[in-house]
């Protein structure tokens, strides 16, 4: 049977077909990540186009991004009406630069965790190699290795 959209969904609904707690949906409501409203009856009623908008805070959050940014990207979309693909891709077109930050930062950590990160501690096989006497130290503090542009190996 096909789902008409226009009816609006309870907490309970939000919350089962987004795999949150219902504690979670009132909480992204109260931080304004979501809008809901008061049925006569006296209930929480949601449109069914916030499932997308809950699934994309969670995949967001899962990518580490803070609520303050997810929240700062969602207002800038029109709430009174159901988003567009245009409205979406405006949101991720203004992720964007941060989103390859973290991709490149995920996956420095995947492919050099082990070997030399130019932290200092020259412990590692490769670090008199990478990392000779601690020179990376005059480039800046942390694995200098993994926060600037590689240095090419001699
Ligand atoms: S890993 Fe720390 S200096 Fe090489």
């Amino acid at each position: 049977m096909p789902i008409d959209t226009r009816i609006p969904l309870s907490v309970g609904e939000v919350a089962r077909r987004s795999g949150v707690t219902i504690a979670t949906v009132h909480f992204y409501e109260a931080k304004g990540l979501i809008l809901g409203w008061r049925s006569d009856g006296n209930q929480r009623r949601y449109a069914r186009d916030v499932l997308r908008r809950v699934a994309v805070i969670k995949i967001a959050q899962r990518a580490g991004i803070s609520l303050a940014i997810i929240k700062e990207g969602l207002d800038k979309l029109p709430a009174d009406r159901t988003l567009t693909a245009n409205d979406w891709k405006q949101l991720s077109t203004s992720w964007r630069d941060m989103l390859n930050e973290r991709i490149r930062s995920l996956a420095q950590l995947r492919d050099e965790l082990d070997g030399c990160i130019g932290c200092g501690c020259l412990s590692m096989d490769d670090c008199p190699l990478r990392n000779p006497g601690d020179r990376l130290s005059g480039l800046g503090s942390g694995a200098v290795l993994l926060e600037r542009a590689p240095v090419p190996k001699e």
